[in-house]
């Protein structure tokens, strides 16, 4: 085969790219040669560096005052509070219809978060108690049974005297889904013949 004119060059050429390839891959002192820099290095800050050019001598800037982010405006009271606006005072009803999977939701997050301490039937026996801790009072009694909702949704949030609360932990969806539970865990406690449905009362006797 006759080799073209082009042939040795075009083969140095190639040789050399390979070489090329060989010597990137290897670590090296020198910063590498940077032909064509584009952008690839901008001049820009730093998080958390100080800055000349604003006042207070920081780069961040805080928000604007009464900045709310997206999704995360707070205005519904008895939602966020269970406090009725109107009144000022804790809801009585729980604005969560208390479905089939708010139930299911509520009792897990309560065998999780409280059941440590108030025990799975909310009779105050849970195996932080048994460890030592303040007894809690049980669940069934007439006081607590007429506690308004947003009452027991206040002390999952805030806490009461011995109790911490649980805002930082639970949010405000699942709170609503533990009072749900929460209240039929009482009827559960507190049931009498007329609340089991009639075609299931004979498996009582
Ligand atoms: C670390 C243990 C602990 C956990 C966990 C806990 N509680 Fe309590 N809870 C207490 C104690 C102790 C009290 C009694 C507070 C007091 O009167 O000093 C209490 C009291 C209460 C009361 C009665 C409040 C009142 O007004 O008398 C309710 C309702 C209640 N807890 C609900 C919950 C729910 C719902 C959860 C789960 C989200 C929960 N607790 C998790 C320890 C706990």
């Amino acid at each position: 085969m006759r080799h073209g004119r082009w042939t040795r060059p075009a083969l140095l050429l190639l040789t050399l790219l390979f070489l090329v390839g060989c010597y990137q891959g290897r670590p090296k002192k020198k910063p590498p040669i940077h032909p064509n820099p584009n952008m690839d290095n901008t001049p820009r800050y730093e998080a958390q560096e100080s800055s000349a050019f604003f006042e207070d001598g920081t780069t961040l800037r805080t928000p604007v005052e009464g900045t709310v982010a997206r999704g995360s405006l707070h205005n519904d009271p008895i939602f966020y509070e269970g406090i009725d606006p109107r009144t000022g005072k804790p809801v009585e009803e729980n604005p969560v219809p208390a479905t089939m999977s708010s139930l299911k939701r509520g009792q897990e997050r309560f065998d999780i978060y409280c059941s440590v301490c108030h025990g799975r039937v909310g009779d105050g026996k849970g195996i932080v108690i048994e460890r030592g801790y303040t007894p809690p009072p049980t669940f069934h009694s007439e006081l607590i049974r007429n506690y308004p909702d947003g009452h027991i949704f206040d002390v999952i949030s805030n806490g009461i005297r011995n109790m911490p609360g649980y805002a930082d932990q639970i949010p405000v969806e699942d709170r609503w889904d533990i009072v749900n539970y929460f209240r039929a865990l009482e009827r559960s406690q507190n049931a009498d013949v007329a609340d089991v449905p009639e075609e299931l009362r004979d498996r009582l006797k």
